[in-house]
């Protein structure tokens, strides 16, 4: 948790701000979240009822992304952040920090904030502590909290210039709240070719037809459509990536490990196969 990250936090009981001492996070009202051995703050609210990505998921995700599979989307998502910035470019005493909304292992956070000018503050938000642990050490300046998305966010009103959300649960109401009036929420959904060689051959789980559509009827009436961009792109996976990207994701939930690293496994070596999501920008109703 980085000291000039905590005034963007809030309290998830009292919604008063937070402030450090030592290595615990104090509200006024003396409601107090001691940091984790990694540096990352818990500020779940209560007992959640969701899944939560295993470390298995989190493990696939993070070896994954990190080969580079991705990359069109990563760079696609920094060169976009920076021109919502340069669009937005805030005052000098304060500029919002960059809220990455279920953001896992922080991989894209990171390299949105590479690409940022320095003194720019990310926090990452996700239900997963073994994401949030990675997270914590993905980038200089990030500071990574649990948090349910669909609990209230615990950041004040205002506090983010740019929201990320990548395959992530979004609630509308709670964005608007937390992004400055003229910020940005970048969101990132698959189209319904994502992947589809492999859904097809390993009797994955299908994407909804416009979910891009359905994402921005969603939104409205807090935040409205920008500007959208397809990323496509041809991926070629080995046996390895292929098991990976399958674990990464709801697939996990949905398939037995045996039975699909077996149907893995006679696959030819390399697979090709599509990334196809949208990239789309929204911007606060006024
Ligand atoms: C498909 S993963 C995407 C992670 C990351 N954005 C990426 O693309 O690498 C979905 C993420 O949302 C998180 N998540 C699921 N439900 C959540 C919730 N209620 N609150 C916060 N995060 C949640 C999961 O733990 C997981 O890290
Ligand atoms: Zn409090």
């Amino acid at each position: 948790m980085r000291e000039k990250a905590v005034r963007y936090l809030r309290c998830p009981h009292c919604a008063g701000s937070l402030s450090l001492d030592g290595r615990t996070l104090l509200c006024p009202e003396r409601h107090s979240f001691d940091l984790a051995r990694q540096g990352y703050a818990n500020l779940l609210r209560r007992a959640t009822r969701f899944h939560s990505d295993t470390p298995d998921m989190v493990g696939a995700r993070a070896d994954f992304l990190a080969a580079g599979h991705f990359r069109p989307l990563t760079d696609a998502l920094a060169a976009r952040a920076r021109e919502a910035f340069e669009a937005a470019p805030g005052s000098p005493t304060d500029d919002g920090c960059v809220l990455d909304v279920g953001g896992g292992t922080g991989h894209y956070q990171a390299a949105v904030l590479d690409a940022l000018p320095d003194g720019t503050e990310g926090v990452l938000l996700d239900i997963s502590k073994p994401a949030v642990r990675r997270a914590a050490r993905a980038h200089p300046r990030l500071s990574a909290v649990v948090a349910d998305a669909w609990d209230g966010l615990p950041l004040a009103d205002n506090a983010a210039r740019l929201i990320l959300n990548v395959f992530a649960p979004r609630d509308a109401a709670e964005l608007r709240r937390v992004l400055r009036p003229d910020g940005t929420l970048l969101a990132v959904v698959p189209r319904p070719d994502h992947l589809a060689e492999l859904v097809g051959a390993l009797d994955l789980l299908r994407v909804e037809e416009e979910k891009a559509d359905r994402l921005a009827d969603r939104l409205a009436p807090h935040l409205l459509p920008a500007d959208r961009r397809e990323i496509t792109a041809t991926l070629t996976l080995d046996h390895t990536a292929v098991r990976q990207v399958v674990a990464m994701g709801p697939n996990s939930w949905h398939q037995d490990p045996a039975r699909l690293a077996a149907r893995v496994a006679e696959l030819p070596p390399t697979v090709t196969t599509t990334l196809a999501v949208t990239l789309a920008a929204f911007r606060p109703a006024t």
